[in-house]
């Protein structure tokens, strides 16, 4: 693969340009006491930052500057992070181990971890909302970008998901519910994250509707492959638990259609992405080598 078209190293300098942002935009500060050190714990543990790097790819997609969305791709991570600590608590998933570090909870406390994901979700807000980010982008692109954003990460989307992710532990397994599921608690915030990068950054509505449903697709594929890596993934390498979807009794697609058409799905649904985003042109590269990614990641 030629140079400009290698992924890894696009990865990894998007990946380094959002850490700087996230720092800048939730900056350490002594006055800001247990609280802010317990928000930033999750949110520098690492993590692939893939929410942010999608934003940016899809601003750079429609023709438009990767830097202007910058503020609503470290928003996106915020909204992300939050879910992950709210996920992993005991009265949830009860895990241990996150991002290859102890939970939030286990170092912080629950109480400190509830506030924690609160704190992260309502900064989210905060940056998206800020003066000095909009000023440029016309008003009716950043409110319709932070409703997006805002009804992917609420009930209709992702919180929606997790009740209906609870809701069905120990049910038998079926394929609309669990489709349903990783829709809404993973699909929903990855579509918002190239929806609101296109659209913050000039994208015409033609451009805007494919990429929303090159994100349902990448979004579902997701979590398929976020499903397999639980039942078959090195722990080490994922930085978090495996064999925990099958101890809580979680209904995934292997449980319900087997890891072999599981995988099978997956793939079909990125070969769809990725002619998705190849439509996009040339500018699109990066989301259409993304979308293959998502299944042959293996953290
Ligand atoms: C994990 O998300 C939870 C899911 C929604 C599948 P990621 O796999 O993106 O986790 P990080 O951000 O890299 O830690
Ligand atoms: C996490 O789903 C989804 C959200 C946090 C919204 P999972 O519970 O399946 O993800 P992991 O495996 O803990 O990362
Ligand atoms: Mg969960
Ligand atoms: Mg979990």
């Amino acid at each position: 693969m030629s140079g400009q078209r290698d992924l890894k190293a696009y990865l990894k300098a998007q990946a380094q340009r959002v850490d700087v942002s996230l720092d800048r935009l939730l900056p350490g500060d002594e006055a800001g006491g247990l609280i802010l050190q317990a928000m930033r714990y999750s949110l520098f543990a690492g993590g692939k930052r893939l929410r942010p790097i999608l934003c940016l790819a899809a601003a750079e997609a429609v023709g438009g500057e990767a830097e202007r969305v910058m503020f609503c791709a470290c928003a996106l991570e915020m909204i992300h992070t939050y879910s992950l600590v709210h996920d992993d608590l005991p009265a949830m998933d009860d895990d241990d181990y996150r991002r290859g570090v102890p939970t939030n909870h286990k170092v912080f406390g629950e109480g400190m971890a509830v506030l924690a994901g609160d704190g992260l979700l309502t900064q989210a807000m905060v940056v998206l909302t800020t003066h000095a980010h909009v000023a440029s982008i016309e008003p009716w692109r950043v409110l319709y970008a932070t409703q997006a954003i805002m009804r992917a990460a609420g009930y209709e989307g992702m919180v929606g998901g997790q009740a209906a992710d609870l809701l069905a532990e120990r049910q038998e397994p079926d394929l609309a519910t669990v489709q349903l599921i990783h829709a809404k608690k993973t699909g929903a915030l990855i579509t918002a994250s190239v929806q609101a990068g296109a659209l913050l950054a000039g994208g015409n509505e033609e451009q805007v509707r494919t990429l929303v449903r090159y994100g349902r697709r990448v979004g579902l594929a997701f979590q398929i492959a976020d499903d397999l890596l639980n039942l078959t993934g090195d722990a080490a390498q994922l930085g978090k638990a495996t064999g925990s979807d099958e101890q809580r009794g979680k209904m995934t697609y292997p449980a319900v259609l087997g890891p072999v058409q599981a995988r099978q799905t997956g793939e079909q649904l990125v070969r769809e992405a990725m002619d998705l985003a190849a439509g996009l042109g040339q500018g699109a590269w990066p989301l259409v080598e993304l979308a293959r990614y998502i299944m042959e990641r293996t953290h």
